[in-house]
């Protein structure tokens, strides 16, 4: 089969795992940059160029599409299905996935336990919205945050006014979430490939941080995750129709909470933690939907 992978860098982890591994069952695999192809649209005959030639041959795309280029290069992987090539994740289903809120909305309607949450449009409020959750201590996270930054535990209500203020001041948008203290600096994130989880591991922040992010000096290792965590991860890949993602939770007294699904999960920090073969499991996926 002729494979693509659609990254702007074909030297990440990821990209190299699924080049390796897609190489070793026999297929062409080519890394494409999204942002230098031409979408070329016209009755009934769709068509990508690239650099120098058509687009025409590819059976399957993978598609891993970086947050800052998600308008492009979500045109690019809806033009490949216009062309009927199987995407292992749709483009609507990435678009969808990178609104937090909209995401948060679906997921709560799936009936998946989460932390209370609340999006205020700037609320001056802020008395009512930390009443919504339960009281201090409060979780604010930026909606625009990543790999832990913009993510705040406010102990006390001045101290979750200050942050709102700062916030807001920077017309920054935020949501403030309860805070699960029983998580212990620790989250679950549960890889899921072909709707079914593939791999887990359990990342614990260093000590005194709430933040269980690898970047911010957590370690992560392998944990089989229970009925109801498998459950978690697979209605939400099944609710956000995204067969491969990454799921985090968090471990709470009552039972697993999402706190994020992301449709273009890293391979390496799973694959090193569980010593599964996660990109051979997405190859094999393609295997068996692509005709
Ligand atoms: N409500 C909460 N209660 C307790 N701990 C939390 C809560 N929300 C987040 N955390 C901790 O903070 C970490 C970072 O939060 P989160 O994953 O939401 O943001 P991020 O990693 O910056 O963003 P993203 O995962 O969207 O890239 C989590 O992995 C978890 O360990
Ligand atoms: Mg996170």
């Amino acid at each position: 089969m002729n494979i693509v992978i659609l990254s702007r860098n074909e030297h990440l982890y990821s990209t190299r795992r699924l080049i390796e591994e897609g190489q070793q069952r026999g297929h062409d695999v080519e890394v494409i940059d999204p942002l230098r192809c031409d979408l070329i649209i016209e009755k009934e005959k769709p068509t990508i160029y690239y650099k120098d030639r058509y687009l025409d041959y590819v059976d399957a795309i993978i598609p891993r599409i970086g947050a800052s280029v998600t308008f492009f290069g979500c045109a690019v992987v809806r033009q490949f299905e216009m062309m009927n090539v199987f995407t292992t994740v749709t483009s609507d289903a990435i678009i969808r996935s990178r609104d937090k809120l909209r995401s948060f909305q679906r997921l709560s309607k799936a009936g998946i336990g989460m932390p209370k949450t609340v999006f205020t449009n700037y609320s001056r409020d802020v008395e009512e919205v930390i009443a919504h959750v339960g009281g201090t201590p409060v979780i604010i996270k930026l909606l625009e945050g990543t790999q832990g930054l913009g993510v705040v535990l406010a102990e006390t209500k001045n101290a979750a006014e200050s942050v709102l203020e700062a916030f807001n001041g920077l017309q920054a948008r935020a949501l403030v979430q309860e805070y699960i203290a029983e998580a212990k600096g620790a989250d679950l994130r549960a890889l899921v490939v072909d709707g079914q989880v593939v791999g887990a591991m359990k990342r614990q922040g260093r000590d005194g941080e709430f933040r269980s992010n690898l970047h911010r000096g957590g370690t992560a290792k392998i944990v089989k995750l229970n009925e109801d965590e498998l459950k978690v991860a697979m209605k939400a890949s099944r609710a956000l129709k995204l067969p491969v993602c990454g799921v985090d939770m968090l471990q709470s007294s009552r039972g697993p909470l999402l706190l994020e699904v992301n449709s273009t999960p890293g391979l390496e920090g799973i694959e090193a933690a569980t010593g599964r073969n996660i990109a051979r499991a997405i190859i094999t996926f393609i295997e068996r939907n692509s005709k």
